[in-house]
């Protein structure tokens, strides 16, 4: 076919080596969510997509590639570990996932073991690449994997509570009638049922919550707060009763946590990176706000808990913890 087109000249080195080039780990749900919501918003020049299941992940990468003529252009690719090369950004959504009603931590041990034989692998073929962790239970395979690859821990991120906070602000928001971008509030600590609200830190608009309402503590306010704080704490096992998965706004958090990176923005989010001298809290991995941006998680900001909030930081932290020495880490 090449008769068709008059070359004009020898082919040079690229003008640019600064491709934004990244692997999603996992064709399942999640995984596919990311890749989809990532390629609609322009968030890469090179993603490979790798999954154990060869056919399904061909069948995946077909339908996304159909749809290549419709935004900005990517090259996307069905690869294997070996295409795992010069990589800017590694997602790993790969794993077991919940059935309905089970808690997140009861995928861990068998998360632990597929992560063995990809972590290593990903690492080998390329060093530089930051890795972004999402299969669950996403704080204690962020810490599982920041051991496994021997990386600084800036370049190790969990998706963390990043999805919870959405879920907080979207369902405040509700409540309010206000645009969810409009209220200021973190979901910290682990990704599951040891989540925390942090009240005390809420702002809506430029305002405090203890400015909005001085009695919010009072059990006629407070139990309509605690009401939000429970459907987000139980959002996920509301979807997975009802459709199997969870897969949307996963897909969309990660995408804005791809672009804090690869487009070096600052941005402050709820991501899950290894806690040190945090009131206490050391050598366990759960969300924080940080600051992410091309180095990764780059630095953590201070935050003013309630004493009730730190109590169940500490809570959440210790819970972590227990379970990750219980597996060898
Ligand atoms: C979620 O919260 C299941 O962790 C997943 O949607």
């Amino acid at each position: 076919l090449d008769q068709i087109f008059t070359p004009i000249g020898d082919s040079l080195p690229l003008v640019s080596q600064d491709l934004r080039k990244a692997a999603i780990i996992g064709a399942g749900q999640v995984g596919m969510a990311c890749a989809y919501s990532m390629l609609i918003q322009n968030t890469l020049d090179e993603l490979i997509i790798t999954d154990i299941n060869q056919e399904k992940l061909e069948g995946e990468v077909m339908d996304l590639v159909h749809g290549l003529s419709f935004v900005e252009p990517s090259v996307i690719k069905a690869g294997t570990i070996e295409d795992y090369q010069d990589l800017d950004l590694v997602i790993i959504t790969a794993g077991a996932k919940q059935h309905p009603g089970e808690s997140r931590l009861n995928l861990v041990q068998r998360n632990v073991e597929i992560f063995k034989s990809i972590v290593p692998e990903v690492v080998k073929r390329s060093p530089n690449a930051i890795l972004l962790i999402v299969s669950n239970p996403v704080d204690i395979m962020t810490y599982v994997s920041l051991k496994l690859s021997g990386l600084p821990a800036s370049r190790v991120i969990g998706s963390g509570t990043v999805l919870d906070t959405a879920r907080f602000k979207y369902l405040l928001g509700q409540k309010l009638k206000l645009d969810s971008r409009n209220v200021h509030g973190y979901i910290l600590g682990e990704h599951g049922d040891s989540e925390v609200a942090l009240w005390s830190e809420l702002h809506i608009g430029g305002s405090r919550l203890d400015q909005l309402i001085p009695n919010w503590r009072e059990p006629e306010v407070y139990d309509q707060l605690d009401q939000v704080y429970n459907q987000v704490k139980n959002a996920a096992y509301e979807i997975i009763q009802r459709k199997g998965a969870t897969s949307y706004a996963i897909g969309l958090g990660v995408t804005q946590i791809a672009q804090a990176i690869l487009r070096d923005q600052n941005h402050i989010l709820t991501v899950s990176s290894l806690i040190k001298d945090f009131y206490g809290i050391n050598d366990v991995c759960f969300s924080i706000p940080a600051v992410v941006n091309r180095q990764g998680v780059e630095r953590q900001i201070a935050i003013y808990p309630s004493d009730e909030e730190l109590a169940q930081l500490r809570k959440s932290a210790q819970l972590l913890k227990e379970i990750t020495s219980g597996i060898g880490f």
